[in-house]
């Protein structure tokens, strides 16, 4: 058969990271790539319970087709949940957020569109943009965020900024009070919508992030939430908040996706949810994770010692990101470093442009303390070796 594919088809690369990580998936090695909250958090037993609530009380409901705006009193939730005043008709359930990225690039993005990205940002975002060929460019970033200047020296013509001020994937980055007004002021001024993707923003550890970019104009933004991170992943339950204006766009890329997000999912997290369980739940999550990031943070600053290793401490979240010393690729260290029982993932692939090398992203939420501890170790003895090898190259002479 001739099978001929659409132009967009190309656009569809294995993903860059999948392909990396490969070498990962050998038995014994302790994995800090991944992007998996703790299965120990998942409440199996509140689901237990729903899903026989659910299935008694409303069985046949709940195994029907049902609205593709979501479940009205899971919508309500999530209006009364987010901490600006929202109506639960701008709210749309998903089947993840990461289908909230895919709707974004369907209804926004046209082939050649400019769009605005944080330096790095998530792959998945780029992902789920990349069919509708766009031309992603980076805006300039620090600790703190984009850095506004940039921002508003790319803004023109640009479809939309896509953001992650909390807690960032890859980096585990927040974006401070300051950054934010500025931010919201400038893309305001610009006339350049932002997409706010905030996965993590309930993993903080001390205190709470500063209030949501969509809570400081609610018109010029789409708002990304997910039930992956407070609950579990394998609901694929998600949601986002529109303008209304833009809302009915959305809906209807929804419809031709997949008519609606499992209502049985839906209504089970709206059983689980009910009496305030995620005010009980979400505070023992937040202190599993800010123990695990104090360990590894212990950890690289004991084994990394005398080495030139920058790597931040994050205020919350699941990420840490990590710069190795001038001369190390971190996609070539990770084969070495998998022959020690020890995956990164390599920070190049979340930059829409040109990667820094030298960069990797660390999960501390899944490996124990005690892994933590023995996966640090054998990452200095793996960079401890790469740079003698580097040494010893820079002193051989130069072949004739
Ligand atoms: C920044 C970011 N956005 C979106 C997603 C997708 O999450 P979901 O499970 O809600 O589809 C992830 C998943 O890791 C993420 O890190």
């Amino acid at each position: 058969m001739n099978w001929k594919l659409a132009a967009r088809a190309a656009k569809m690369n294995p993903s860059v990271l999948r392909e990396i990580l490969k070498v990962t998936e050998r038995p014994g090695i302790i994995s800090l790539a991944g992007g998996l909250p703790s299965p120990k958090t998942f409440p199996i037993q509140a689901f237990a319970d729903a899903c026989a609530e659910v299935l008694h009380n409303d069985g046949q409901a709940a195994l029907q087709y049902a609205a593709s705006e979501g479940y009205a009193p899971l919508r309500q939730a999530v209006a009364d949940m987010l901490p600006w005043n929202v109506d639960p008709a701008q709210v749309l359930i998903t089947t993840g957020s990461q289908q909230g990225l895919d709707l974004v690039a369907k209804v926004l993005i046209d082939p050649g569109s400019k769009v605005l990205v944080e330096t790095p940002t998530y792959l998945g975002a780029l992902q789920a943009f990349g069919p509708m060929e766009p031309n992603p460019m980076s805006v300039a970033s620090d600790e703190d965020g984009v850095i506004v200047q940039d921002l508003v020296a790319k803004a023109k013509d640009a479809r939309f900024v896509y953001l992650l001020p909390n807690f960032q994937n890859p980096t585990g980055r927040t974006m401070t009070e300051e950054r934010r007004a500025a931010v919201s002021a400038a893309a305001a001024e610009a006339g350049l919508p932002i997409i706010e993707d905030n996965p993590y923003g309930e993993l903080w550890f001390d205190e709470a992030p500063p209030l949501p970019l969509t809570a400081r104009n609610p018109e010029g933004c789409i708002y990304l939430g997910s039930f992956s991170k407070v609950l579990a992943p394998g609901l694929r339950l998600g949601f986002l908040v529109a303008p209304k204006a833009i809302y009915p766009k959305l809906l209807q890329a929804k419809q031709a996706v997949d008519l609606h997000t499992p209502i049985f999912t839906q209504r089970m997290v709206s059983a689980v949810m009910k009496d305030g369980f995620l005010d009980r739940h979400v505070p023992t999550i937040r202190a599993l994770y800010k123990c695990q990031r104090d360990a590894m943070i212990a950890a690289l600053t004991r084994e990394m010692a005398g080495l030139d290793v920058k790597f931040n401490a994050p205020k919350g979240g699941m990420f840490l990101w990590a710069r190795l010393p001038e001369g190390i690729d971190t996609v070539k260290l990770l084969p070495k470093a998998v022959e020690r029982n020890v995956a990164f993932v390599p920070g190049a692939p979340f930059y829409a442009g040109l990667g820094d090398p030298r960069t990797l992203r660390l999960s501390f939420v899944t490996a124990s303390v005690e892994e933590i501890d023995t996966a640090i170790a054998a990452l200095a003895v793996t960079l401890r070796e790469e740079l003698a090898l580097l040494g010893e190259h820079q002193l051989a002479p130069a072949p004739v």
